[in-house]
């Protein structure tokens, strides 16, 4: 597991993982995707620490490496990556022999090989099973994916997910294209259920902040960055 940087971006962590719960009063919020719109704007570490971070509240959580063309959750996480989600998908392999204990409340499903397919992979049956299945041992389950603009795979998963996360990191995609993605996903009625502004302290001292907002918001049509939720 990546350290926290700051003990603040613990807290914010904490904040995000309330907010979710908050906004799973109504509908079920159990398995989560996390995207955004061009590759590095923190996915994975977002992925990683809220996992993590549902962890320490005592909920049995799972962490899936959905990014089946570019997995980094096993060297974030030093796993082994010789079986994982894709070889689950295309063998007749149990889940238990798959996934990876990081601690107690904490189990992985790293990517697998790379499949030379991985949007009919996601997007299969055999995912939505493996999915519902899943959602019976865990409290939460976190997908991490590749970003919606460049390949389908995060659309797939996201019409399978209770929830979508879009992570929008400051100074990189440029806001056009944070907006074309969530339209894309809007456009297939996906519950986008918040975004969150990474690595946004850069600017203010080198802290890693992260912002969480409601995707009913008002304000939120317009614009996608989420104000401090504190
Ligand atoms: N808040 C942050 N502060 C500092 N570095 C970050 C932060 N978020 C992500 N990174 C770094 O940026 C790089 C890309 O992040 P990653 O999570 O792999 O992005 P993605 O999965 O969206 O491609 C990684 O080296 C990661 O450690
Ligand atoms: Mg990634």
């Amino acid at each position: 597991m990546e350290k926290f940087k700051k003990s603040l971006s613990m807290e914010a962590y904490r904040s995000l993982r309330t907010s979710i719960q908050y906004s799973g009063i109504d509908t079920e919020l159990k398995s989560l995707v996390v995207t955004s719109s061009i590759p590095g704007e923190g996915k994975s570490t977002v992925a990683s620490n809220l996992a993590k971070s549902f962890s320490k509240m005592n909920k049995k959580v799972l962490l899936i490496d959905a990014d089946l063309r570019k997995p980094t959750i096993h060297k974030k996480l030093q796993l082994s990556n010789q079986v994982g989600l894709s070889d689950l998908i295309v063998q007749k392999l149990n889940p238990s022999e798959v996934i990876q204990k990081v601690d107690d409340q904490f189990d992985v499903l790293t990517a697998g090989k790379i499949p030379p397919n991985p949007a009919e992979l996601v997007g299969s049956e055999k995912m939505s099973q493996l999915l519902s299945y899943l959602k019976e041992t865990y409290d939460y389950i976190i997908i991490d994916t590749p970003p919606v603009l460049s390949v389908t795979d995060p659309q797939l998963l996201a019409l399978k997910a209770d929830g979508t996360l879009m992570v929008i990191r400051e100074g990189k995609a440029r806001q056009k294209l944070i907006l074309n993605a969530y339209k894309e996903l809007k456009k297939l009625n996906v519950n986008v259920i918040g975004s969150i502004l990474n690595d946004c302290g850069q600017k203010m001292g080198g802290y890693s902040q992260y912002y969480y907002q409601y995707e009913d918001q008002p304000e939120n049509k317009k614009r996608l960055f989420g104000r401090k939720n504190k």
